[in-house]
C-alpha cells in the first residue's frame, strides 16, 4: 500500500479495510505522511463518508495509537461520560460528585474548548488551586478515596485524535458523523471504563443541529462502544439555548453550583439528573438514588471533597461569589424590541463568550477566567424593549462592542413559543 493508493481509494468512494486504516494510523504516527495528505484524506472521508465497519476500525486504530488507562486498581464498575460539546455545558462539574455520592466510581478526562463550545478543563481551572493535570497514580488514588477523579486529557491518550482534530478544525471537516464518532469513541475506549454515558447535544449550539443527525451519531457511537464490550448509552439533550444560566468559566461554575444547591430543577439540572441516572443504572445502582443525594446534600458535600482532593479551594461550594475569579468589567445588554423569545442562535452566544475572553480565539491567547455571559432570558420568555437580557463580563473592555452586536443578533423575537425540553430521549439503555 502506498499513501497515493490509500488517498485515491477514499477520493473515489471505495471502502478501506481495517488493515489499511491500521496502516494509515501507523504511517501518521511515524511521520511518514504529511499534514496535507491527512487533510486530503479527511476531506475525502468527510465528502464520501465512512461505512460502519470503517468507522469502527478507524476508532480502534486511533484508540490504539497511544496508551490505554489501567483502571485495574479501581473499584468497579467504572463509568465515564462524554459530551459532544455545547454552550453553557456545565454538566461535568456537578455530575461527577452526584454520581460519586451515589456510590459509582467515575473517572473523567476532558478536553479544552473546541471552536464555539467551552471546554471543561477551562471551567474547572477557574476554581483557584484546582489541579487540571493529574498523573495516572493521582487519578487512581483520588477516585478510590473520593469516588471520582477528573483530569485534562493526557497527550498519550489517542494521540492520533489530536492530529486529526487540529486538521479537521482548519479544514472545516469537523461536522461528520463518522469523524466525530471515531474521535470521541477512540478516547473513550482508551480511557478503558466499563460503561460509557454519552451526552449528545442537539440544536443551534451543538455540532448536530437536527435530532435525526444526533440520533445517527448516538447510534454509531453506541455500536462502536458495545462492540468493544463497553455498555454504552446516549442521552440526547437540547442545545438550542445555553444549558447553564451563564456561559464562560467562573460564571458557569457558579451557575452550576447554584443549580446543585437549589435541587437541580432548571435545564442544567434536568439534563444532569437524566445523565446521572444512566450512570447509576449502568453501575447497577438504583437511579432514584440520584435525587436523594441531591436533596440530602451528599452530592454537594462530595463536590467539596472532590475539589479539595484535587487541590482546589473547596470553599467555592459555600461561597462561589467570593472564591471565583471575576473579570474587571461588566456591561448590560438591553433588548432592542419587545416580544416573545422564540429561539436563539446558541452558537453565536458561544462565540460571543469566547470573544469576551472565556475561550481562545487566536493561538497563544490567555483565557480570562472571569469572562463570560450571564443569561437573563430563556426561550419562551416575554421581554420588553430596554430590559436587560444579558450581562457581559470581560477584563478587556474593547471586547464588549462586538460581543453585544453578536448577542443582539442571536435572539429571535416574535410570537409566543414553547422551549424544547432539556432532554429529548435516551438510546441504548436496557
Ligand atoms: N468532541 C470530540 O472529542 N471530538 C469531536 O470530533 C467532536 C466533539
Amino acid at each position: 500500500m502506498t499513501i497515493g493508493e490509500f488517498l485515491a481509494a477514499k477520493r473515489d468512494g471505495r471502502e478501506h479495510s481495517a488493515a489499511d486504516l491500521e496502516w494509515f494510523a501507523a504511517e501518521i504516527r511515524s511521520d511518514r505522511v504529511s499534514r496535507v495528505q491527512v487533510a486530503g484524506w479527511l476531506m475525502a472521508a468527510y465528502l464520501n463518508g465512512l461505512t460502519h465497519a470503517e468507522t469502527a476500525a478507524l476508532t480502534q486504530a486511533m484508540a490504539g495509537s497511544g496508551e490505554r488507562l489501567d483502571l485495574s486498581r479501581l473499584r468497579h464498575p467504572v463509568v465515564d461520560k462524554h459530551s459532544t460539546g455545547g454552550v453553557g455545558d456545565a454538566v461535568t462539574p456537578i455530575l461527577l460528585p452526584i454520581v460519586a455520592a451515589c456510590g459509582v466510581t467515575m473517572v473523567k478526562l476532558s478536553g479544552g474548548g473546541l471552536g464555539f463550545t467551552g471546554g471543561t478543563v477551562d471551567k474547572l481551572a477557574a476554581i483557584p488551586g484546582m489541579r487540571t493535570a493529574l498523573s495516572m497514580d493521582e487519578i487512581i488514588a483520588t477516585a478510590n478515596r473520593v469516588g471520582c477523579a477528573w483530569s485534562g486529557q493526557t497527550s498519550d491518550l489517542a494521540p492520533l485524535d489530536k492530529v486529526f482534530y487540529s486538521i479537521r478544525s482548519e479544514t472545516e471537516t469537523v461536522s461528520s458523523v463518522p469523524l466525530i464518532a471515531s474521535s470521541i469513541m477512540s478516547k473513550k475506549l482508551a480511557a478503558n471504563s466499563d460503561a460509557i454515558v454519552l451526552d449528545v447535544k442537539v440544536g443551534s449550539g451543538a455540532l448536530m443541529k437536527r435530532l435525526e443527525d444526533a440520533r445517527a451519531l448516538a447510534e454509531t457511537m453506541i455500536e462502536i462502544g458495545n462492540s468493544a464490550g463497553k455498555k454504552t448509552i446516549a442521552v440526547l439533550t437540547d442545545m438550542n439555548q445555553p444549558l447553564a444560566s451563564s456561559v464562560g468559566n467562573a460564571v458557569e461554575i457558579r451557575a452550576a453550583i447554584e443549580e446543585l444547591k437549589s435541587g437541580c430543577k432548571g435545564r442544567l439540572g434536568s439534563a444532569t439528573v437524566a445523565i446521572a441516572k444512566q450512570c447509576a443504572a449502568a453501575a447497577g445502582i438504583d437511579p432514584s438514588t440520584v435525587q436523594q443525594v441531591i436533596k440530602d446534600g451528599r452530592a454537594l458535600q462530595k463536590m467539596s471533597e472532590w475539589i479539595a482532593a484535587q487541590g482546589g479551594d473547596a470553599d467555592v461550594v459555600n461561597n462561589p461569589e467570593g472564591v471565583l475569579p471575576k473579570a474587571k468589567n461588566t456591561k448590560t445588554v438591553a433588548a432592542n424590541q419587545s416580544g416573545w423569545i422564540r429561539g436563539m442562535d446558541c452558537e453565536a452566544i458561544g462565540r460571543a463568550s469566547r470573544h469576551l475572553g472565556a475561550g481562545i480565539e487566536t493561538e497563544g491567547q490567555a483565557i480570562d477566567f472571569g469572562a463570560g455571559i450571564e443569561m437573563r432570558c430563556e426561550i419562551g420568555d416575554r421581554i420588553e424593549e430596554g430590559q436587560t437580557v444579558f450581562v457581559l463580563h470581560a477584563s478587556d473592555e474593547s471586547r464588549f462592542e462586538d460581543a453585544e452586536r453578536m448577542l443582539s443578533a442571536a435572539l429571535q423575537v416574535g410570537e409566543k413559543a414553547v422551549p424544547a425540553p432539556a432532554v429529548y430521549e435516551v438510546i441504548g439503555s436496557r
